[in-house]
């Protein structure tokens, strides 16, 4: 397996995109004679040389099911399994490995605590604060718990940058509040949520904080502990993982009494007829054979996000925001929707008189690949007025020619368009 790209000494960000990019195989193949210019890590971000070894290995060397069988090469696995979970545990801080739930993704994930959580303390008349700035999945789960429980789905707004309305979102909190779901950072604006302050004030009326993490953890450090959030919920494939693959982070004072989400094999500690007693956690939440090799790459992934540093990611991606943000404000009509103060990775844009996937198929042609439509965001494109928005998303293999080339692809769309 060849070693991550580290920080570089001559860098004063310290932190070389460059080399990073030898890492990730499809950066250097080209399309129709054009590099790839790949602005689309928001939707999935593409995979370094030691994610790929990892799961090969994986399946090359020591597959078998996990904490089933008796045999060496089942015990490597399942060692290899729970080893990832202590890196998990290292990567978002938590403080137990008992408290990493090993789930499909973000989604799955938030529809684990709805489902388990929700349904056992979120009754009728009860509560549920949500943003207005959420992905469709930390929506809908919360609007199908209410609707099954007969409570009522909150909204806290945002402001006409995509900030969150932190004063909005105190009012709405009462007793009455059971859970509080933010996104940590929004997938179609980029704003960061001051989620340690939303867990306080969440606290102080008895509700728990779910946060969706799948839009942060690949540009900064994250610390669950420092959030004092109840749960966090992150994906693989965003951070140059497998897709298939997710984490929940549950407190372990709150998973502990949390029932089962899903029944089968491996969450069991008996069964009869009569009844079945479950496994602790967090076992008790990983029914079925998992995605073992996927599992392997997950842990890959982390290992190489923590060899560079997410430090020094962070801060070379802020720099690389600011020059992509003064480079797009240079083309003509062009419109930024999400401007919050506190933003990361994500360019979302309209373009006057050019419908978004006429900009996205025309930035193709050039070899550019960015996400159009509503970004599975539907009630944040509404609060903006538009349907649709062109999205650039930067992680931390692009660089300002990349940012160069979306902007020299935008002109030739003016030119197309007038
Ligand atoms: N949630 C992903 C995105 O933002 C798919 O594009």
């Amino acid at each position: 397996m060849s070693a991550p790209n580290r920080a570089s000494t001559d860098c004063t960000v310290g932190f070389d995109a460059e080399r990073a990019r030898l890492d990730f195989p499809i950066l250097q193949r080209s399309d129709s004679e054009r590099p790839l210019v790949f602005l689309d890590s928001a939707a999935s971000s593409q995979k370094p040389n030691q994610v790929i070894d990892a799961i090969s290995k994986c399946y090359r060397e020591e597959y078998a099911n996990i904490h089933r069988g008796v045999y060496e090469l089942s015990a490597r696995a399942t060692a290899m399994f729970e080893r990832v979970r202590e890196t998990a545990q290292r990567f978002v801080a938590a403080a137990e490995s008992r408290e990493i739930v090993f789930v499909r993704n973000t989604t799955e994930a938030i529809n684990l605590v709805a489902s388990s959580y929700g349904r056992a303390n979120v009754g009728p008349g009860d509560e549920v604060l949500i943003t207005e700035m959420e992905h469709h999945s930390n929506i809908v789960p919360w609007q199908m718990l209410c609707d099954q429980v007969g409570a009522t789905l909150r909204v806290a707004p945002i402001d006409d940058r995509g900030a969150l309305m932190m004063d909005e979102l105190e009012k709405l909190l009462c007793d009455r509040t059971k859970i509080v779901a933010v996104a940590h950072v929004s997938n179609a604006l980029g704003s960061v949520n001051p989620v340690a302050e939303i867990s306080r004030l969440a606290h102080s009326v008895g509700a728990v904080v779910v946060v969706d993490g799948a839009q942060a953890v690949p540009h900064q450090p994250v610390d669950v502990q420092a959030l004092d959030c109840d749960f966090y919920a992150f994906s693989g494939h965003k951070i140059f993982g497998p897709s298939g693959v997710g984490v929940l982070y549950g407190r372990a004072s709150i998973l502990s009494q949390m029932a089962p989400y899903q029944g089968g094999g491996m969450m069991i500690k008996t069964v009869t007829f009569e009844k079945t007693t479950y496994e602790d956690i967090p076992h008790r939440f990983e029914a079925g054979t998992p995605d073992i090799a996927g599992v392997a790459g997950l842990g890959a992934a982390m290992d190489y996000l923590t060899e560079i540093g997410l430090e020094s990611i962070a801060r070379y991606e802020a720099e690389l925001l600011d020059y992509a943000t003064d480079a797009l404000s240079k083309v003509p009509g062009l419109r930024m929707i999400g401007t919050a103060p506190n933003k990361v990775s994500v360019l979302s844009f309209v373009l006057e008189g050019v419908h978004p996937h006429d900009v996205g198929t025309i930035l193709d042609q050039q070899g550019v690949a960015v996400r159009t439509g509503n970004h599975c965001a539907m009630p944040a494109m509404e609060h903006f007025n538009v349907p649709a928005t062109v999205r650039a998303s930067l992680a931390l293999y692009n660089t300002r020619s990349d940012v160069d080339a979306l902007v020299e692809a935008l002109l030739e769309v003016r030119e197309i368009f007038g």
